[in-house]
């Protein structure tokens, strides 16, 4: 579990899967996505969930409050291991959301995790052109950068729609005011002082002769 300012991410378990199906049946939500689907039955969102739990290359979690309330989804899809790339989404239940700022405290979080936990070096998501709270979330305040348009991709009740194509790098995350509170809370380990015993301990003349049962 990642504890964030407003809300902490952890693995999705059983127990969250009506949550889950509720969330993508939500109509606010699944018409500002910009992929399309049938709504899931609660039976398809259990064959989804154990078809997809441990997959190498695509990790969901869930958001909650920092009281455990669930408030959505968001995670890392298509991770490139090689180029250290991966896709990344944030979907939250609004009627759950108490105040301003979880989006972004959320993201933040993902981020952290990603770069300095994960080990990626670049997140890339996609925005359509009427979704304000996903660009102000993600651009404004996360410092994400466009990379291109997709002009007219995606059919939206009765019109095409341009699709932005949005992403971060490492370093734009490291230069945010807040980065460092951010990867504390992603990796809270202390790793810039070496233990200063090993110096003795770990002598040279040592090395190699350690006994071996
Ligand atoms: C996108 C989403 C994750 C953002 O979460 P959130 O909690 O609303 O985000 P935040 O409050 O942290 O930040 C949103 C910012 O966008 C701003 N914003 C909202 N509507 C806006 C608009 N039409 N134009 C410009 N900015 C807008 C908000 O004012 C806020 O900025 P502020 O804090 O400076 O006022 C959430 O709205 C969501 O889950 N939406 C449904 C699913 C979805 O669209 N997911 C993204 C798919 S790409």
């Amino acid at each position: 579990m990642i504890v964030g300012k407003y809300c902490q991410i952890r693995p999705i378990e059983e127990r969250d899967l009506d949550f889950l199906q509720m969330l993508a049946v939500d109509r606010n939500i699944s018409s500002r996505l910009v992929g399309w689907d049938f709504p899931p039955s609660q039976y398809g969102q259990r064959k989804w969930f154990d078809a997809t739990h441990n997959s190498r290359t695509t990790r969901r979690f869930l958001v909650e409050d920092l009281g455990g309330t669930p408030l959505g989804i968001t995670g890392l899809w298509d991770i490139d291991w090689h180029s250290r790339v991966a896709l990344t989404a944030t979907k939250l239940y609004a009627p759950n959301l108490k105040q301003k700022g979880i989006g972004t405290d959320s993201i933040k979080i993902l981020m952290a995790y990603a770069f300095y936990d994960v080990g990626l070096n670049r997140l890339w998501g996609a925005i359509l052109d009427f979704n304000g709270p996903s660009f102000g979330a993600y651009a404004k305040k996360c410092g994400w950068r466009g990379e291109g348009i997709l002009r007219e991709e995606v059919w939206r009740e009765g019109n095409f729609h341009d699709l932005y194509r949005v992403a971060i790098l490492k370093s734009e995350f490291d230069a945010l005011n807040d980065s460092e509170d951010y990867i504390n809370r992603a990796v809270p380990a202390d790793t810039t002082e070496r233990v200063s015993i090993l110096d003795e301990w770990w002598a040279p003349e040592l090395v190699g002769k350690v006994p071996r049962d």
